[in-house]
């Protein structure tokens, strides 16, 4: 079975799930590999309009790195290992297609910044957030010390790193960590609705409202200068004229993703 399997449901909806359950899907160079092979063919096939990512098994999300590959890592290795990460899961970041990410069970460091580099988190009621990298003399290297501040602010993110413990998903909840929970059996299907309703929009809307909202960190006057020039961006497109025209029109939008 691939690393990283790849099955596209209905409404334009693409699972793809982290199968390595015998490790609790830790990400090896192996699982890096085949999640930006899965990534790129995600990127350019025009069916897919939405992501949800998972992991297999009942247990875990992803449960970090995979500890088994560090202990002979130079220091230059360690970084080349940090910016390939980061590789990995900018490209989710900008994809282009909103990621959903169903959360089922451990999501701990590298586990815990795929999570974060997803646009949205739907999480088990089982599962556990955590960054334990510091508890193993490391820190947060794929993302995480960037990407969890600007999600859930400076003092938690902080809180999460520093201690490197565990949080639960009503915690995650709480923290705006994860945006939705849902009882375990039912997560797959939750994520997938709300993939599906994303899907279902306009795919140059979809493309340039990630872009803005990623240039969210910008300063305020050059990200609204973004925000206008994305506007006229999606202004101009096919779909907006289809979108405000079948709104006028009272019947459902056709978009095409022109
Ligand atoms: N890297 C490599 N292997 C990992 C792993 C990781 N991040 N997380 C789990 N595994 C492996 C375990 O070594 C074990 O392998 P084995 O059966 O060959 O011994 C298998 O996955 C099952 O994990 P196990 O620890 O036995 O499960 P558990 O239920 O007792 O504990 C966790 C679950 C998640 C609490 C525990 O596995 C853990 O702490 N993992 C590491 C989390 C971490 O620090 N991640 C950040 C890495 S930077």
């Amino acid at each position: 079975m691939s690393l990283v399997s790849y099955d596209l449901h209905d409404g334009g909806v693409l699972l793809l799930t982290v199968n390595r359950a015998d490790k609790l899907n830790a990400l090896n160079a192996e699982v890096f590999d085949a999640l930006a092979e899965a990534l790129a063919r995600a990127a350019s096939d025009d069916a897919v309009r939405a992501v949800v990512v998972t992991g297999a098994g009942p247990k875990a999300f992803v449960a970090g790195a995979d500890i088994a590959e560090f202990p002979s890592l130079s220091s230059a290795q360690g970084a080349d290992l940090s910016r390939r990460g980061q590789q990995v899961f900018d490209r989710i970041e900008r994809l282009g297609k909103p990621v959903v990410a169903a959360v089922n069970g451990f999501a701990l460091g590298g586990g815990c910044e795929l999570a974060l580099a997803c646009h949205v988190r739907v999480a088990s009621e089982t599962a556990r957030f955590g960054l334990p990298e510091v508890g193993l003399g490391l820190i947060p290297g794929y993302g995480g010390t960037q990407r969890l501040p600007r999600v859930v602010g400076r003092g938690r993110a902080l809180e999460m790193i520093l201690s490197a413990e565990m949080v639960t998903a009503q915690r995650a909840y709480e923290t705006g960590l994860v945006n939705r929970i849902a009882a375990p059996e039912a997560l797959l299907d939750v994520a997938t609705a709300l993939a599906r309703t994303m899907a279902a929009k306009s795919p140059t809307a979809l493309r340039l409202a990630i872009q803005a909202v990623l240039d969210s960190d910008a300063p305020l006057e050059s990200g609204l200068g973004r925000e206008a020039n994305l506007f006229g961006e999606a202004m101009g497109s096919a779909d907006a004229k289809e979108g405000t025209t079948a709104f006028l029109e009272k019947r459902a939008p056709a978009f095409t993703g022109q």
